[in-house]
């Protein structure tokens, strides 16, 4: 059996854990897996590379991926979808696994409806795909999130300043509130409730006037400000997905809090660092398991399945159900607005 294996869409730790795991699982299962590089677009022009467990062994604690990643959609080019498969026949691929988040994952169960044997594994810092608990990486960016929050902290503290820091999260807010909790912020903003920017001046205000001298702000990218911007972008242009490129919320933010509070206001975006660098122990160990699992269902012939983290099993999902946007738990943003 021979069994291609990608990444697609944006990168975070643990992508190459899974990897390793799959390649050593097909070892055992008596399969072959060939490396399909920069997503969806090395199927569209093949580049292909045969993975063997000696190239793989030594790469589970390195960020990124291996395959290379691209934001490529088949479906954006007329017959793409047919090319797909005539280059999976071609290479002689029985299956295929493709490690990604929502973009990724919605055209392998396209493509799965139209025949290709895919199974997905679960990919995304911003742990917003349904019908699984948390994606790998995204432990690893919130604590990357709450290292450089600790030290913004105490520049913000000693210099007596408003620090707005922008993290990563399109239409989730999982990464802000999990960094804003564990980072001790006094106010959280994430792309599910629109904000009022008064607002924000207003709890600004009181903590100074209640005599604290610090406080620190930590918004989702994908924020939206009441009436006036909705998500702020950087771009124009859509990705081939539809996404905007968003990225600046947090100047933004700093920008009108200063002019109406008259606080020394400073914003820093944390943005690609929180995707880079070597996985943190949960995620190596959740993307290890995964990685096995996705092997195990292939080998078992059972196809369109996301392999997904239920508790403490990892259970195998439809993928079609795995794309509903995976909503906030309000509970918990109401814990970390506890704290203003
Ligand atoms: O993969 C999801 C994500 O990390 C979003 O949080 C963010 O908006 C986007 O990727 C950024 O993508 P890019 O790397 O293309 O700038």
């Amino acid at each position: 059996m021979r069994v291609g294996v990608l990444s697609g869409g944006g990168d975070c730790a643990g992508i190459n854990a899974v990897i390793r795991g799959i390649v050593k699982r097909a070892e055992i299962h008596g399969a072959d897996v060939v490396g399909i590089r920069r997503g969806w677009a090395g199927l569209m022009e093949p580049d292909l590379v045969p993975l063997s467990y000696g190239m793989v062994e030594d790469i589970f604690a390195v960020g990124g991926t291996i395959l290379l990643t691209s934001r490529t959609n088949p479906y954006k080019k007329e017959g793409g979808p047919e090319l797909v498969m005539k280059n999976v026949n071609d290479a002689r691929l029985d299956a295929l696994i493709a490690i990604g988040g929502e973009d990724t994952q919605g055209v392998a169960h396209k493509l799965a409806e139209e025949g290709l044997k895919a199974v997905g594994v679960p990919k995304t810092i911003d742990n917003d795909l349904s019908e699984t608990d948390v994606t790998f990486g995204f432990d690893t960016a919130v604590n990357v999130a709450v290292d450089a929050i600790d030290r913004i902290r105490s520049t913000g503290t000693s210099h007596e300043r408003v620090m707005v820091v922008e993290v990563m999260g399109r239409d989730a807010g999982w990464i802000a509130t999990h960094a804003g909790i564990a980072s001790g912020a006094h106010v959280i903003l994430v792309p599910e409730q629109e904000f009022d920017i008064d607002d924000v001046c207003q709890a600004v205000l009181a903590r100074r006037k209640a005599g604290k001298n610090f406080t620190l702000i930590v918004a989702a990218e994908g924020a939206r400000v009441k009436m006036k911007h909705g998500q702020v972008t950087s771009a124009q242009e859509l990705d081939q997905f539809g996404h905007p490129k968003l990225g600046g919320i947090g100047h933004l933010l700093a920008g009108e809090i200063e002019r109406a509070t008259k606080l020394e206001t400073r914003d820093v975006v944390l943005g690609h660092i929180l995707r880079g660098g070597p996985p943190l122990a949960f995620d190596r160990v959740l993307a290890t398991r995964l990685g096995v699992a996705a092997m195990d269902l292939v080998a078992e012939g059972k196809f369109d399945r996301m392999v997904a983290l239920k508790g403490n099993a990892v259970v195998d999902v439809d993928i079609g159900e795995a794309l509903k946007p995976k909503v906030l738990d309000t509970d918990l943003l109401s814990v970390g607005r506890m704290f203003s």
